[in-house]
Order: C-alpha cells, then sequence, then structure tokens
C-alpha cells in the first residue's frame, strides 16, 4: 500500500508538539535551582502516600518505625509526619488523572515523600490508561535520580544504581503514535542536561562514599544517538572527578555479569537510562534476595520520594494476605530518607537493622502467608533490633560469619 500522507502529517504534526515540549523541559533543566538544605528546614515535612494494594500496609508499619525512631525530633518539632490521602488507583481513575490535582498541590506541601507502591494501569486491565502516578510524580518534582543501592555485604556487594528518572523511553512513554494500523511508535529521549546531572549525581555519590569506580551502562553500539549521548557525556563529566575511574558496560553483558559471582563484586556504582535502570535493579534487587528488600531514593533538587522496588501486589490483598507483606522495601527506603534529610546515623542503624532481621538473623521470617510472619511482626522485631546497643558488632559478626 501507498504511504498515506494524512497519517504522515498527522504523525508529523504529533511529533512536533513532542519536541518543543522537550525543548521547553531542557530551558527548565537549564535554570540551576539549587539544592534544599533539610538542615536548615523546620520542620522537615515527610508526606505519607499509602497507595494500593498492599502499599497502605507496608507503608503504614515503615511509618510506625520512622516515627518511633525520629521520636525525639517530632516531639521537638524538626521533624513533622503528615498523611496524603487520595494517591489511589479509584480516585485516578475517577479523576482521570495520573495524581489528582489536589493531591499533587498537598505532595508539593511536604519536603520529602515516602511512598507506598501504586497501581499502574496497563493494557486491558479495566482501569483507564492513565500514566503511571510513580512516572508522573517523578517528572512533576523533577526527581531526576532513582537511587538504588542492592548490599550483601558478606559476598563483598555494594551497588548502587543511579538510573536517570525523567527520560529515556519514559519521557514521553504515554505520547507514542500508531501511524496508521499497522505503524506503532514510540519516542526514546536523552538530553544532554538530562545525563550531565545523573551521571554527575552518580561521581559524586562515588567520591562522597570512597567508591574508586562508576560504571556506565548503555547500549551505544546499536541505540547510538541517545546512549551514544549518554556515554560522551559520561567521558565528559568524569573529567571533573579525577580520583575515580570510570568504564563503559553494554547492558545485555552487564545484565549476565551481576549473576557472575566471581565478578560482580568489582562493580560500585552504577549510571544509566532508565528503561535499562528499570530492569537491572530488579535483577540486582533480586540477587539480594527479592524485590521485596530493595529501596529506591527518586532525588530532585528540591522534592524527594522514597518508595519500594516492587508494585503494588494485587492479588496479595485479594487472596487475603496483605498482612504478611513484607513492609522491608519501603522501610530501606525509609532509611534512606533518614540519610537524605539529614539523619544519617539513624538511617544507617536501620540499614544494618534490615540487614540482620532480613538477610542474617532472620528471627522473624516472611513468607508473604500465614505460614510466616506479619508485616507488623517484622516491625516490631526491627524496632527491637535497631535499638539495641550491639547492633554494630551483631551486624560484624553475622558478616564475618558468612564471609569465612
Ligand atoms: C519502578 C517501577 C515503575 C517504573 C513502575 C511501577 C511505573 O517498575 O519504580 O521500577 O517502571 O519505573
Ligand atoms: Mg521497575
Amino acid at each position: 500500500m501507498a504511504a498515506d500522507p494524512q497519517a504522515i502529517n498527522r504523525a508529523k504534526e504529533h511529533f512536533g508538539v513532542i519536541l518543543e515540549q522537550q525543548l521547553a523541559r531542557i530551558e527548565r533543566m537549564k535554570q540551576d535551582k539549587g539544592w534544599t538544605d533539610y538542615t536548615k528546614l523546620k520542620p522537615v515535612v515527610i508526606g505519607v502516600i499509602g497507595g494500593d494494594g498492599i502499599g497502605p500496609m507496608i507503608t503504614a508499619e515503615t511509618q510506625r518505625v520512622l516515627e518511633y525512631l525520629l521520636r525525639n525530633e517530632v516531639k521537638s518539632g524538626k521533624v513533622k509526619f503528615r498523611t496524603i490521602n487520595g494517591l489511589t488507583i479509584e480516585n485516578r481513575a475517577a479523576q482521570l488523572k495520573a495524581i489528582p490535582d489536589d493531591v499533587l498541590a498537598e505532595i508539593k506541601q511536604c519536603n520529602v515523600t515516602l511512598k507506598g507502591p501504586t497501581h499502574t494501569p496497563e493494557q486491558g486491565d479495566g482501569w483507564p490508561n492513565i500514566e503511571s502516578a510513580n512516572v508522573a510524580m517523578r517528572k512533576e518534582l523533577d526527581l531526576f535520580a532513582n537511587v538504588r543501592p542492592v548490599r550483601m555485604p558478606d559476598q563483598n556487594i555494594d551497588w548502587t544504581f543511579f538510573r536517570e528518572n525523567t527520560e529515556d523511553m519514559y519521557a514521553v512513554g504515554s505520547q507514542g503514535i500508531n501511524v496508521t494500523e499497522d505503524l506503532g511508535i514510540d519516542f526514546r529521549v536523552i538530553t544532554t542536561q538530562g545525563s550531565e546531572r545523573i551521571i554527575d549525581a552518580a561521581f559524586a555519590h562515588a567520591k562522597k562514599t570512597g567508591k574508586t569506580k562508576v560504571s556506565i551502562v548503555t547500549k551505544a553500539n546499536i541505540i547510538k544517538t541517545t546512549d551514544g549521548k549518554f556515554l560522551d557525556v559520561a567521558a565528559k563529566v568524569a573529567k571533573n572527578y579525577p580520583g575515580i575511574t570510570w568504564d563503559g558496560w553494554y547492558i545485555d553483558i552487564m545484565t549476565a555479569m551481576l549473576i557472575n559471582e566471581a565478578r560482580r563484586h568489582e562493580f560500585q556504582v552504577m549510571a544509566l537510562p532508565n528503561l535499562y535502570g528499570d530492569i537491572i535493579t530488579d535483577e540486582a534487587a533480586q540477587i539480594q534476595g527479592g524485590v521485596g528488600t530493595a529501596g529506591s531514593a527518586n532525588i530532585g533538587q528540591h522534592y524527594a520520594m522514597f518508595e519500594a522496588v516492587h508494585g503494588d501486589a494485587p492479588r496479595m490483598v485479594k487472596e487475603g494476605r496483605a498482612q504478611y507483606a513484607d513492609p522491608s522495601s519501603v522501610a530501606r527506603a525509609g532509611a534512606m530518607m533518614l540519610e537524605h534529610i539529614g539523619y544519617a546515623e539513624i538511617g544507617k542503624k536501620l540499614h544494618m537493622a534490615l540487614d540482620v532481621c532480613g538477610q542474617y538473623e532472620k528471627k522473624v521470617v516472611m513468607t508473604g502467608r500465614n505460614t510466616g510472619a506479619t508485616g507488623q511482626q517484622f516491625g516490631d522485631y526491627l524496632m527491637q533490633t535497631v535499638e539495641d546497643p550491639t547492633l554494630e558488632s551483631r551486624f560484624n559478626s553475622y558478616v564475618a560469619k558468612k564471609t569465612k
């Protein structure tokens, strides 16, 4: 069949709009907005969003742990918790909005948020095809750095993924076009500014935490323009960090390397475009013990949102098992939040307690069903552990034992 000029024109117009939006976004990125210094805020407002499915359960459990750990700060008015309702699939579907306006306004009144998983509609699941709330929040608050640590101290694994969080296939993931009945096209967006800021964040983190290497992950041999740009920017940014080496990997072989037990401990900090980061951080989380164990920080210059890596597990709710959902992932995100807002010591303790309770000691085991503990029992275990004055030596002895 000959090309349909009308269809092509429609697609060109559609593409033109996307280009204008993305060029405007670049201009916004170019304005340096500085960073919020949370230690200067009183109070730091922590918004808590339950989300969908098992979200409200595991988030409430984490909030209980955090409120306990920050009890003095809450009392003295340094920290304030605020519950944000309405980021539910029912409300979002009713308003046909990824994030309803009033909910977004409330989120913006908080400095940071702790968020349970929110349901992401997919083709044929009965919900209207609204954009993912996660993705919308990342874009609305410009949370460009998705930081996902994976730690297995006894195996010498200490990875931190810096997943770009606003671009790539996600930037206009809902704005693809069916040019004709047979031709669907999506668009991938990578910008110089967007790449610079995530790669710089990765190097800065490496420098701050005494790491020596950053690995850049792309598929630049095939996706030459956009991944090529990411790689070029990396070479430029690396020049500002003379003490840190960097190397480039392709996403396919990196996926294999993560399960190469002889080599994987060599990786330290990884920076990568959004979709590769999405995929590989699930793999990495699985290596650590499952997506239920991994936390995720979405960081921007003025806001930050902390969440689980996994979804809302509607099946667990349907089968009446929500109370057996493991709160570790949100708790892990909570530990990252503590570090981010200036409570590094408490954050570190919570990380350690999560390692001890979830990976080593396992006095309370979660199975996701009534053969194991409830989230609340795990929360209690976590609170006891985190307050134990011998926590650090307990942690060290487990790591030493396993390493032997
Ligand atoms: C994640 C999730 C989200 C993503 C989904 C829920 C939109 O998989 O945070 O990794 O794709 O980014
Ligand atoms: Mg994911």
